[in-house]
């Protein structure tokens, strides 16, 4: 896809992963719509964007919300017309084992990534099949292939996200549409931060796969959208990884019991 001119959605654009992207996708030439809760952040982000010669725009949005959603679509829809890439990157959900999770707490951690994802997606499909070109991109973690102990919500909300682009591949065959599934490693942005007590609870195993930078992410994300690819993995080690969860799943989830957290 060529990115000059193209209007990209990035959800959860005020921090990470999401604000490295919506950098990388300015610098390709593409028009951004940030979309996150924190006005501030999103705002100033669109002005630094803005200063360096890209084109960017806040739309401040609660995506745990059908109808925030639906409102923030409507306003996208008119200032910038239907995106032609949605990056659902939003998310957030302590690391917590089942038994120390409450019904709240579980909606809270399926609500973004997992329900923001089929949200903001669903606004647009329609219009984007309609159109007949397109790029969803998702951003997914390793626990979507190797899940490991102490994080009952953050991995069912995961592998749902594993599923929901399992799904899409075969509604959009065809459309014009495509799908990119993004699944980094550990990345140094300011996840563990927001998410307390879950950094602690990363399986010892997982120190073969070295943290990459949210500026990492984001180049091989947007690369990954401008080549059409299916899917983007890294850093390689991680690829090794899900190949053993793949071909090994028992010995797999015992390594991740063994050198996984230990219930308090
Ligand atoms: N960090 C890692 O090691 C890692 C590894 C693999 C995958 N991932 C995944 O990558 C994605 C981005 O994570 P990150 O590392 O960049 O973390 P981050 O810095 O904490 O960013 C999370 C983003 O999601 C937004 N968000 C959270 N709840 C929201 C809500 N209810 N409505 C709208 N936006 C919401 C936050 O913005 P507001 O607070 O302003 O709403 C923020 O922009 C997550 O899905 C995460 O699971 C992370």
């Amino acid at each position: 896809m060529d990115l000059r001119g193209a209007v990209v959605l990035i959800t959860g654009a005020s921090s990470g992963i999401g604000a490295a992207s919506a950098r990388a996708f300015a610098r390709a030439g593409a028009t951004v719509a940030l979309v996150a809760r924190d006005a501030g952040r999103l705002r100033a982000l669109a002005g630094e964007l803005g200063r360096s010669g890209g084109a960017a725009h806040a739309f401040p949005a609660d995506l745990s919300a059908p109808e925030a959603v639906e409102a923030m679509a409507a306003e996208v829809r008119d200032s910038l017309g239907v995106p032609d890439v949605i990056v659902n990157n939003a998310g957030a959900g302590r690391w917590l084992f089942v038994d120390e999770t409450t019904p709240r707490d579980f909606h809270a951690m399926t609500a973004v990534p997992y329900l923001a994802a089929g949200y903001v997606t669903t606004a647009f499909a329609a219009d984007m099949v309609e159109r007949g070109s397109g790029r969803i991109v998702v951003v997914n973690s390793p626990v979507s292939r190797a899940v490991w102990p102490g994080a009952f919500g953050y991995a069912a909300a995961r592998w749902g996200l594993r599923g929901l682009v399992a799904a899409l591949r075969l509604d959009l065959r065809g459309t014009g549409v495509g799908v990119t599934e993004v699944v980094p490693g550990k990345v140094s942005s300011e996840y563990f931060a927001n998410n307390p007590g879950s950094e602690e609870r990363v399986p010892g195993i997982s120190a073969v796969v070295p943290t990459v930078t949210p500026d990492r992410v984001a180049r091989a994300l947007v690369a990954g959208v401008a080549r059409d690819r299916r899917r983007v993995m890294l850093p390689p080690t991680l690829r090794a990884v899900a190949a053993q969860a793949w071909l090994a799943p028992r010995a797999t989830d015992l390594l991740m019991s063994l050198t996984g957290a230990r219930r308090p």
